[in-house]
């Protein structure tokens, strides 16, 4: 692992104002250029990547793709994680139950299929360069598979490998925080943990594991233990239920950008009600794992 310390402190104004940011949102006190909903949308003669992606998704993905609140999409790592059509129905339905909203028409958007075809090419094209994972560290999936991850395992991995700056009381912010956890997906736990963040020194999979690379279902054990930490009565816990719910059931339209749709990897199985209701998984059952 490369030397944070002076970095991590100097990065805790950016996770203070992603939480101040994130309340702006819910409270709706600001609204985001390009909300759907607002009246300058973009006009559907538009398909020039730049002003698009000025116009609709800078405000939280940043100007140049990176240092937002927002995922970092200029990232050669995630958008060779990301498969292209998964990267394409995001921007069409959005995230359900997080300040992503849905781009297609479709789904009540602004954009055109057109618009948002220029969007996904643009972002491959501006910010994909060629990623080669070394041979010892293969990516993992995007979209965490049946596993529901070990709970336990989750844990003592957090603490050996992110407690350092996550942890309560460490220098960038606590994604342990349960009101933090209600605004986020399961999705953007598991991409954040694998793509990092190069733009704000979070490390990515290939050292965070102190220092070797973190195996898919390293990172679906961390994943599977933050989860366990969200409030069962999380305004977004529906959602984020059922992208890691197998059994929640409710496998609504609007959810397949959380890795349950038709562009995803991999289906759930329908068993294993582990993660029902978002209650915790402490005694977490564990299916197929090596320690
Ligand atoms: C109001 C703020 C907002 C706007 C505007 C916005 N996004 Fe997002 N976007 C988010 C948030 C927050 C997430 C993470 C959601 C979650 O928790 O999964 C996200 C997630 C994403 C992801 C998936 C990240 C992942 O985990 O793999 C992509 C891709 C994306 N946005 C692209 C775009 C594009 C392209 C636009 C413009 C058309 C856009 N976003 C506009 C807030 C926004
Ligand atoms: C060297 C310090 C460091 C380590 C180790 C680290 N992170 Fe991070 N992490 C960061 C920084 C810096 C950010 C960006 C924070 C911000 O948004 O300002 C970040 C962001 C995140 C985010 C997204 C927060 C958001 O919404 O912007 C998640 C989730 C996350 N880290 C989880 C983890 C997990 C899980 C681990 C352990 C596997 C880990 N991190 C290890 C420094 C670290």
């Amino acid at each position: 692992m490369r030397s944070t310390g002076g970095l991590v402190f100097a990065r805790r104004e950016r996770s203070v104002g992603l939480v101040v940011m994130a309340c702006c949102f819910v409270l709706s006190a600001c609204d985001p250029p390009g909300k759907p909903g607002a009246p300058e949308v973009s006009s559907e003669n538009i398909t020039d990547f730049k002003i698009l992606y000025g116009q609709n998704c800078s405000g939280c993905h940043g100007d140049e793709g990176k240092e937002a609140p927002g995922r970092q999409l200029n990232n050669p790592l995630y958008l060779k994680l990301i498969p292209k059509d998964e990267l394409r129905h995001v921007i069409e339905y959005g995230r359900p139950g997080t300040q992503m909203p849905a781009w297609a028409r479709s789904q009540g958007g602004p954009l055109t299929d057109k618009q948002i075809t220029a969007l996904v090419d643009g972002i491959e094209r501006e910010w994909g360069k060629p990623f080669n994972p070394p041979a010892n560290a293969p990516i993992p999936a995007y979209a965490a598979t049946g596993n529901p991850g070990d709970v336990n395992h989750g844990k003592r991995l957090f603490a050996r490998s992110c407690f350092m700056c996550h942890g309560k009381g460490a220098p960038v912010g606590p994604v342990t925080d349960p009101y933090y956890l209600s605004l986020v997906s399961d999705q953007y736990l598991r991409t954040s943990i694998i793509a990092g963040r190069s733009d704000l020194g979070m490390p990515d999979y290939r050292i965070l594991n102190l220092g070797k690379p973190l195996s898919d279902s390293d990172v679906n054990d961390l994943v599977a233990y933050l989860v366990s930490l969200r409030p069962a009565t999380a305004v977004s816990s529906g959602a984020h239920t059922v992208e890691n719910g197998p059994g929640g059931g409710q496998i609504t339209k609007g959810n397949e950008g959380s890795g349950n749709g038709p562009g995803s990897p991999e289906q759930r199985p329908s068993e294993g009600p582990k993660f029902d209701s978002g209650q915790s998984q402490s005694g977490g059952t564990v299916q197929g794992k090596s320690k």
